[in-house]
């Protein structure tokens, strides 16, 4: 009797864990004290879900008395009678973080459910501290499970989550059970097409994060966009005891040590003067490290002070104009093969956009990992960051608003504290209609409500102004929505061919700042021929110059992002021998080879930094 009592206080206990999932994002995760789980994992392959519902398709974690076919139960065989039919220490294993596509030939192509289990042990440094299993990301749903029992469910596979563990925890033999679906959904954000790859996976890092009762769990602390000589922002414990908290503000750099009283709820607004600051910018890209501190809790995070405006047609940095020289970027590792994750990715990656000559980078089409715009940070690059409202989605379906929504907030708590990140976009070249506008627009109302310091855009897609071909605009009612009109092009490669170029002006109805935010062609890096030759290196040279010369002739452009630094994989490109699944419009090629045309759009770049 007492275990059967002692397993439903477990169970109710367990009912609750879910609700310190994403609703309570630990900010700052990544400079928290945290025992890693990265690492082999072991994984099963389950096609037809067979370890998360039964034959009649009754979902095992849905009923009070799952049985042992539940894979998340890890059970095994008390008799050499007992039938179970998985076995995770039996089974192969595979590397968190990574994508199964890359690391397992047979996965190649694999759309569907993995079950991964980590065992460990844990014993709490101080037995009054939290615990959480936080999660960098996993594409694109996961059911997590700790010893047996559910934590919660994440749909999204480019943000973080986190569950509280601390009830759940045994000094040794746990198991973590993560069930992985990365099948594409029509109700999904994204949807059912993209011209990316679908990598499923534990695709980011996962750790334990240990903290105390009462926790600084939220901060944003930044310029003040009307007050350059104050920093504002909030302070969010949390904690079954909070209360009115004092709160310590410390910015060593510029001798300020603000005591703040939070309320009874845990809430404080932040709010004070600061004077001689470095503003953060890409020339200056100023860090100054924060600490924040409760008599419980300490933090410290690196934090660039700057002001981004639109004026006009400007955009604004620190109060003086700037033109974004960019790059289009994929979260991928073309030479080791699949999904980016590490600060050495993010390193290569961003080195190669700086060798260019750009100063300013569009993570296309999802949040990239956390090491991406903290590393923009340090190396003074500009980041558009991007909820994956891509192409066809169901804008009348409210629970995809929702999705799209909470994704959206994911990011943005997660990296609201960067200087480096000066766009949130809604979406990318999404078809025109009443629901997609109206989804649009209470995403970007949420946004601002959000965040009110940074800009708003979304790659649009241009038409023909009055239907003539040779006057191009953008025609979108999202144009009056954003902050920043963005809008992809491709003369040259799907709209004729490069010369075309040279009879287009383009026309835009609005007074605002705009972006070209894609244009670009294939070429397969090393195959040679005139310039009239599709695939070739001298066609997308071409191309290439052709656009920057049409550039030149767009006075309201405040800067371009062309499409794409690297070659990456996308089950789109089927011809063989050029595209092989790879989209070739990368600058550099899916073994790192620049091409030709790489070193027009570098030589462009060095010329407009000459002339500054
Ligand atoms: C589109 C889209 C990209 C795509 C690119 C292409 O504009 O935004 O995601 O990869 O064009 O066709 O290569």
């Amino acid at each position: 009797m007492k275990t059967y009592i002692l397993s439903i206080a477990v169970m109710l206990c367990a009912n609750t864990a879910h609700l310190f999932s994403q609703e309570h994002l630990l900010v700052n995760a990544y400079n928290r004290a945290s025992f890693s789980l990265n690492g082999e994992w072991k994984y099963i392959v389950d096609p037809y879900e067979t370890g998360f519902y039964s034959f009649h398709s009754v979902q095992y974690d849905k009923s009070d008395y799952p049985g042992v076919a539940a894979y998340y139960t890890n059970s095994k065989p008390k008799t050499k009678s007992d039938l179970i039919e998985y076995d995770f220490d039996l089974s192969d294993s595979i590397r968190v973080p990574g994508d199964w596509n890359s690391q397992k030939e047979k996965l190649f192509y694999y759309e569907g459910t993995v079950w991964y289990k980590k065992s460990f042990g844990y014993a709490k440094t101080q037995i009054t501290n939290r615990v959480f299993v936080y999660f960098d990301a996993v594409n694109y749903q996961a059911d997590v499970y700790l010893n047996g029992r559910k934590l919660g469910v994440h749909i999204g596979g480019f943000t973080p989550f986190n569950f509280e563990v601390t009830d759940l925890l045994k000094a040794k033999d746990n198991f973590l059970i993560v069930k992985v679906d990365n099948n594409r959904k029509r109700e999904g954000i994204p949807a059912l097409n993209t011209d990316w790859w679908n990598y499923g996976g534990i695709t980011r890092d996962v750790k334990l994060i240990e903290t105390p009762a009462q926790i600084i769990q939220d901060y944003s602390i930044q310029l003040d966009p009307n007050n350059t000589s104050r920093l504002r922002g909030f302070v969010k414990l949390n904690g079954s005891k909070v209360r009115e908290t004092t709160v310590r503000i410390n910015i060593l750099e510029l001798a300020l040590n603000k005591d703040i009283v939070t309320d009874t709820s845990g809430f404080a607004h932040v709010q004070f003067a600061v004077h001689k600051i470095k503003y953060w910018s890409n020339n200056n890209p100023h860090l100054y490290a924060v600490s924040l501190r409760t008599p419980e809790d300490e933090i410290v995070d690196h934090i660039g002070f700057r002001s981004i405006k639109a004026s006009g047609e400007n955009i604004l940095l620190n109060g003086k104009k700037i033109y974004l020289e960019g790059i289009c970027i994929h979260e991928e590792n073309a030479i080791r093969g699949g999904r980016a994750y590490s600060f050495e990715d993010a390193q290569q990656l961003l080195t190669w956009a700086k060798e260019l000559g750009c100063n300013y980078v569009r993570l296309a089409h999802y949040p990239h990992n956390e090491h991406m715009v903290r590393l923009a940070d340090k190396m003074g690059i500009l980041v558009w960051e991007e909820n994956p409202v891509y192409w066809t989605i169901l804008f009348e379906n409210e629970a995809t608003y929702q999705n799209a929504e909470n994704q959206l907030t994911e990011v943005i708590t997660r990296d609201k504290n960067r200087a480096s990140v000066i766009i949130w976009s809604m979406a990318n070249e999404t078809p025109l209609s009443k629901a997609r506008n109206r989804f649009l627009s209470r995403l970007a109302a949420k946004t601002r409500q959000l965040d009110p310091t940074r800009l708003i855009s979304a790659a649009l897609l241009q038409n023909n102004f009055n239907g003539n071909s040779n006057i191009k605009t953008i025609d979108d009612p999202m144009a009056d929505v954003v902050d920043v009109i963005s809008f992809n092009q491709y003369l040259g490669w799907y709209d004729g061919l490069p010369k075309n170029c040279r009879d287009v002006t383009w026309k835009f109805l609005q007074n605002k700042p705009v972006l070209m935010s894609e244009f670009g062609g294939s070429a397969k890096q090393g195959f040679h021929a005139d310039s009239l030759t599709r695939f070739s290196e001298e066609y997308q040279e071409y191309l290439y110059r052709e656009t920057l010369e049409m550039i030149k002739r767009i006075p309201q452009l405040q800067g371009f992002s062309p499409w794409i630094l690297v070659d990456f994989r996308s089950p789109r490109r089927n011809l063989p021998g050029m595209q092989d699944g790879w989209n070739r419009k990368g600058l550099i090629s899916s073994d790192g080879v620049k091409k030709k045309a790489y070193y027009v759009l570098k030589n462009y770049y060095d010329e407009l930094s000459f002339k500054k």
